[in-house]
């Protein structure tokens, strides 16, 4: 026999339960953006190369040695399949020229791909849930992004997420910090590591968020970035920490949270727990007002944000809020061929009514079959045998709760199963 061939290594299948859990999760997620008024949009999974190179920067990991490229065997273009989802985003809202009208609200869902080593909460394909604002220059804007975080949250039943925040400021005032910067690192140059040194005239604000332990005194004493920011820019976050600190939404300001896309200017934030390791980003973002005219675009601000849902589903694992899998109605047992086709019949009649339903396939036992029934979490098993075919009946058997089951006549069979199924909410409720 040959061997059965394997998922590529950081690339999961998601099966159920928990592919249905994630839908639960999706579903939360739609009403979430729905309440603040964002609306979907769908970008393909690949796009030029050349798109993440300009939006992302050509100096960042994502784009030096993560990226997913190849060319095109057929036409010799060179393709990329995304690795975060912003940059096709804009490119979409460009050149569907969505911005003629005034901002736009927008969100998208699915997977994103990176070449980084797997580990826990880290994979080569993953999911996130874009958020981007288009076309609105305030902090209210970002402050409502972070508070949609907070509600999310909340929505989810999750605990323990802290945000962190921060300004990068405007280009011009990150230049006159970068060049202090350099000048510092280089009378350390010595004590740099290798990542540090080849980082120091190209990314230099990337080494403020090494993880190395043994630059963290030289990174704790480099000029900060906020003191170079001009009075707009000040204000900008100052506008930013009262909506949230009117909202009541706690936040650490981290002068060293820099981000790893080069697109960012102003506010940028992470939300962050310690459950879940090394991995404890669940959700990172801000402005980045010189994306769309870097794109080619007329200039216009934005702003947004992306969630990781294997993060998010693994935090919520962790705290016990896992959202729950849903099981079919019923489970429709029969033996003997006019059952078969009695039984056909009365599935589709209860799937008019809006039952979810499995018609037990493949024969077997009624033993068996009700053996898969009852994992089937279906509430009720509508068991038709060679007796009620006769009669065109059915007999109901509740399956979660102690109770003898009983007939009915076939054509009654939708009213019956509702009254068992919906019937039995509504006495509780009533109480
Ligand atoms: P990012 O920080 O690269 O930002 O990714 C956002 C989130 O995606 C992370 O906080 C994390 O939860 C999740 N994530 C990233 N990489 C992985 C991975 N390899 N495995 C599992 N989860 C991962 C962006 O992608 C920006 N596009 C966010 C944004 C939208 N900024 C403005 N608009």
């Amino acid at each position: 026999m040959s061997q059965i061939l394997q998922a590529i290594r950081g690339m999961n299948d998601i099966l159920p339960p928990e592919s249905e859990r994630w839908e639960r999760f999706e579903e939360t997620v739609r009403d979430w953006l729905f309440s603040y008024g964002y609306r979907p949009i769908r970008m393909p999974l690949v796009e030029p190369t050349p798109l993440f190179a300009r939006a992302i920067g050509a100096v960042t990991d994502i784009v030096e040695k993560e990226m997913y490229s190849f060319t095109d065997a057929l036409n010799g273009e060179a393709l990329t399949l995304r690795p975060e989802g912003t940059a096709s985003c804009v490119r979409a809202v460009l050149q569907h020229n969505l911005l003629y009208d005034g901002p736009k609200r927008l969100w998208y869902m699915g997977p994103m791909f990176r070449h980084e080593r797997p580990q826990k909460g880290r994979y080569r394909q993953f999911h996130q849930v874009g958020v981007e604002a288009l076309g609105l220059p305030g902090p209210d804007i970002d402050a409502e992004q972070i508070l949609m975080c907070a509600r999310l949250w909340d929505d989810l039943g999750l605990e323990g997420i802290r945000l962190e925040i921060n300004s990068l400021g405007e280009l011009e005032e990150r230049t006159r910090h970068r060049a202090d910067l350099i000048a510092y690192l280089e009378k350390h140059i010595e004590e740099l590591d290798e990542d540090g040194r080849r980082r120091l005239h190209t990314n230099p604000l990337r080494i403020l968020d090494t993880k190395n332990p043994a630059l963290q005194e030289i990174v704790e004493a480099a000029p900060k970035l906020i003191d170079y920011l001009g009075k707009a820019s000040l204000e900008h976050f100052e506008g930013v920490q009262q909506l949230l600190e009117d909202a009541g939404v706690p936040y650490r300001v981290n002068p060293r949270l820099v981000r790893g896309l080069d697109y960012y200017n102003l506010t940028v934030f992470e939300w962050v727990t310690d459950r879940l390791g090394a991995q404890g980003t669940v959700c990172a973002g801000g402005r980045y007002d010189g994306l769309i005219a870097q794109l080619g675009g007329k200039p216009a601000p934005a702003c947004g944000f992306a969630l990781g849902i294997e993060r998010l589903m693994a935090l919520l694992e962790a705290q016990g809020e896992l959202p729950e899998a849903p099981a079919v109605d019923v489970y429709v047992v029969h033996q003997g061929e006019a059952a078969q086709r009695l039984a056909f019949r009365a599935a589709e009649a209860l799937r008019d009514i809006g039952c979810a339903v499995i018609t037990h396939m493949g024969g077997g036992s009624f033993k068996s079959q009700m053996k898969r029934a009852d994992a089937s979490g279906a509430q009720l098993a509508v068991i038709i045998g060679e007796d009620e075919a006769q009669k065109n009946e059915a007999s109901l058997k509740p399956l979660r709760v102690e109770r003898e089951q009983w007939r009915v006549a076939v054509d009654g069979l939708a009213d019956a199963v509702n009254d068992w199924l919906f019937g039995a909410d509504e006495a509780i409720n009533e109480e």
